[in-house]
């Protein structure tokens, strides 16, 4: 099935091709309600002049007060912005209006922003948190000595305090993203509204976590309805939810949130205690009760045992998502019931989380931001850690250290925005369940706590923005664009990860990207792949070398162990033959592989423009040399560099092996071989990709074959899921000494043979920014 995988930004065509190289203007905005009717017309008479307008009026509003924000259209220093000036202050939010936000894709299911074409470089400015009339008060809540246990005196006291609520209104009408999540939500909710409550579904291993996440998110939906409503029809739809998950059909009167499996304990308290705190005036006396008696039997009561029995593995300084989770959700359920029930159960969680989670949870970045786990898990733990960071802050004043015992805490937005291609995550390792509750809205937050508008910026475009905690986090002086100076390029360079993020462009759906990594094949939680040396390759709106993903989380010993011959690497999707790596011997790498890097970048950056012009010199690559990752070799390294102004990639990798080699690299193309052997086509839609062996070494020619197991494999506990539509490109060569240089040409449009080059070739050790000039 080589389906339509190509959409994003398909409308346009390629920035590489000639005439007018960006998308049409139909794809740039969408706009809220109330301005609908005039940008519709406006985006047919040209866009950009408009916005010139428009953000002169914006900048000289609200950025008039940055000395550091860029000039055009500003004020210059003058320091009083929009601020006590109503008449400012509506012309600011009237231009927000109009500007609108930016649609999304739904011609694909990567749901990626469209980002309209427009060399206007006023139209979008430095990332900044302007001074303007337009944002949250400062919180009445001021303690001089904040501890975890003396909260909020009113109601909700979690995440979202009452002076927010009665601000929020206000703000939905003159930000058009707060007007469109808001819109969402109340969509979503009623959606909701007329499902039957969550059935319980026991998931093998997985356990009850995808009901847990889906009874939170609906809940999150219902309570803020309510409150945006006073429509007490939701507070029935929320108890109808909680009587379901805390009746008797569901689960088992003993142990009902699966404390065996306890992020599913945890997911559940924190769904119950955003319903008990948010709806809290709305609640019958008996009602209270009940919720709590259910928290506390169910959630609160096993959480003790996680921290005095051997029970809780995830609390011994876990640095992954587990820690962040399970004391997420026990902190947001003691700090609900925290003066209402009076056995002391909740002072005594909130002693052991909030410690806990600065030993494991803060420590789930690395120091150069990347997550312990995979790019998707990040999803998972970044939403515990901002859930209870928010938490702790709206109900106590304090986030205890959380946001910065760790200093490099706050990289983990830089590592996001990075993972984040074209079309899709680099996703290496396991993709974890369902998401449900868990997105991307930590960027938010983490944009407003550690001053990094761009976080905000580049999270507020997405297609998960659209929710409640987005409300409430959301900083609306933010004001520019992500891209604004964003370098097109960087490298994580901790041990553990090691990996590379090159592209050409932060805005253009079709823009080239690249990602590779070696690091380590362990203390990565059981959730990464035997994978030194894969890639992901993105260009044209499609992704070209790709991952499989999870296998079944249920197979047999799937997460208990690391070591060399665990049956984890026995399955396909967690084998070395299952990556877009280098394999020796049709054998596993060595999980203790520990590889060296070096890589280096012309330091491109995208300016305000989303129309990049990009220098013929600019490039970036990344060498490693992943020796150590084999059995039977004397040498292996692998290098990738980006060529011809960002058009074209090289992969390199020079071996030395006594063992047969097979270079290999998972597609959803098609793929067809030309008579030489040495290149191929693939296509994907309308799209090609063109692939060539340059100096082939006797003999080396590209095959295919389905993506599947060796009959020489050892056999796992239980077969492997099929992996449909997947060709996995291969050359295979027999023990020996090899340099392969895989040239990658995008067949951008317009573009002809004669606008791509053929590198020169340059051993990997003499690679540098100019050797191929
Ligand atoms: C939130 O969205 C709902 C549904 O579209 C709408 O009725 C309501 O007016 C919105 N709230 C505000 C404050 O605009
Ligand atoms: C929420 O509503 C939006 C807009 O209709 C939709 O795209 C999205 O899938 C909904 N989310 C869920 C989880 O149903
Ligand atoms: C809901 O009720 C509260 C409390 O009485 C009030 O402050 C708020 O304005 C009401 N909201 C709406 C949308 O009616
Ligand atoms: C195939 O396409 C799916 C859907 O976009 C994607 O998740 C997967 O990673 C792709 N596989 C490969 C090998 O590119
Ligand atoms: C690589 O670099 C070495 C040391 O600088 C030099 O002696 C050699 O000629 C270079 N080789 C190539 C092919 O550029």
């Amino acid at each position: 099935m080589a389906a339509n995988y190509n959409a994003v930004g398909a409308a346009g065509s390629s920035p590489y091709g000639s005439g007018d190289p960006y998308y049409n203007e139909s794809t740039g905005f969408i706009t809220p309600q109330t301005a609908k009717k005039r940008t519709n017309n406006w985006v047919k008479i040209g866009v950009p002049v408009l916005i010139i307008v428009i953000i002169g009026a914006v900048v000289g509003g609200v950025l008039g007060s940055r000395s550091s924000s860029k000039s055009e259209g500003s004020k210059g220093s003058s320091s009083s912005g929009s601020k006590g000036d109503p008449a400012a202050a509506s012309s600011v939010a009237s231009a927000k209006l109009e500007i609108g936000r930016f649609a999304t894709a739904t011609n694909s299911e990567y749901l990626m922003p469209i980002y309209p074409s427009t060399t206007n470089t006023a139209a979008f400015t430095s990332p900044t948190f302007a001074k303007s009339a337009l944002t949250w008060p400062k919180d009445p809540f001021q303690p001089s000595n904040p501890g975890p246990t003396k909260v909020r005196p009113e109601r909700p006291r979690l995440i979202a305090p009452q002076y927010k609520w009665q601000t929020l209104p206000n703000l939905i009408k003159s930000d058009p993203y707060l007007q469109g999540w808001n819109a969402t939500i109340f969509g979503n909710a009623t959606q909701y509204y007329n499902l039957q409550p969550v059935k319980y579904f026991l998931d093998g291993d997985s356990g009850i976590l995808d009901n847990a996440r889906e009874v939170k998110m609906r809940i999150k939906a219902f309570a803020y309805t309510f409150l945006m409503t006073n429509d007490t029809k939701w507070v029935d739809r929320t108890w109808a939810e909680l009587q379901n998950a805390g009746g008797p059909q569901f689960g088992h009167d003993d142990d009902k949130w699966n404390s065996k499996h306890f992020l599913d304990t945890a997911e559940f308290t924190a769904a119950f205690a955003i319903a008990y705190d948010w709806l809290y005036p709305q609640w019958s006396d008996a009602q209270k009760t009940s919720i709590r008696a259910t928290m506390i039997k169910y959630g609160l009561q096993p959480g003790v045992e996680q921290f005095t029995t051997s029970a809780g593995w995830w609390k011994n300084k876990i640095t992954g998502n587990w820690n962040c989770v399970c004391n997420s959700g026990l902190t947001l359920g003691s700090l609900a019931i925290l003066g209402d029930d009076t056995s002391g159960i909740a002072e005594q969680l909130l002693g052991y989380t909030v410690p806990n989670a600065l030993e494991g949870c803060a420590q789930a970045t690395v120091d150069d931001g990347t997550w312990a786990e995979t790019a998707n898990y990040w999803y998972f733990g970044s939403t515990g850690h901002a859930e209870m960071s928010s938490a702790l802050l709206t109900a106590t004043g304090s986030h205890f250290g959380l946001l910065d015992v760790n200093s490099n805490f706050y990289k983990t937005g830089i590592y996001h925005m990075y993972a984040s291609g074209p079309t899709s995550l680099f996703d290496y390792g396991d993709h974890g369940p369902n998401k449900f509750s868990a997105t991307a809205n930590s960027m938010i937050l983490y944009g407003d706590q550690y001053n990094h508008p761009e976080f905000t910026l580049f999270q507020r475009e997405q297609h998960d923005a659209a929710e409640p905690w987005s409300m409430f986090w959301y900083n609306p002086a933010v004001s520019g664009a992500f891209w604004d100076g964003a370098p097109l390029d960087h490298f994580f360079d901790n041990d553990l990860d090691q990996w590379a993020s090159m592209r050409s462009s932060w805005t253009d759906g079709n823009a080239l990207y690249v990602a590779v990594k070696a690091g380590k094949n362990d203390g990565l939680q059981t959730h990464n792949d035997l994978d030194v040396g894969d890639f992901v390759l993105d260009a044209l709106g499609t992704r070209w070398a790709g991952e499989l993903g999870s296998a079944d989380y249920r197979s047999p010993n799937y997460f208990s162990s690391g070591a060399q011959d665990a049956d984890r690497w026995k399955y396909y999707r967690k084998m070395t033959e299952g990556q877009n790596t280098i394999l020796i011997n049709k054998a596993n790498q060595n999980v203790l592989a520990a590889p060296t890097v070096k890589h280096a970048s012309s330091g491109t950056s995208q300016g305000s423009s989303t129309v990049l012009d990009i220098p013929k010199d600019s490039t970036a690559y990344w060498t490693a040399d992943i020796t150590s990752a084999y059995f039977g070799v004397s040498s292996v390294k692998r290098g990738v560099r980006l060529l011809n102004g960002r058009k074209q990639v090289l992969i390199q990798d020079e071996i030395a092996s006594q063992q047969e080699v097979q270079w290999r690299m998972h597609t959803n193309a098609t793929v067809s071989i030309a008579d030489s052997g040495t290149s191929a086509t693939l296509t994907i839609g309308d799209k090609k990709l063109e692939v060539a062996l340059l100096s082939p070494p006797d003999g080396a020619k590209f095959t295919t074959s389905d993506a599947v197991r060796f009959l020489s494999d050892p056999t796992p506990p239980v077969a492997d899921q099929p992996n449909p539509g997947v060709t996995v490109l291969i050359i295979s060569l027999p023990a020996g000494t090899y340099n392969l240089q895989v040239l990658f040409n995008p067949q951008w449009s317009g573009s002809s043979a004669s606008d791509f080059v053929t590198p020169p070739s340059v051993p990997l050790d003499n690679w540098s920014l100019d050797s191929h000039k």
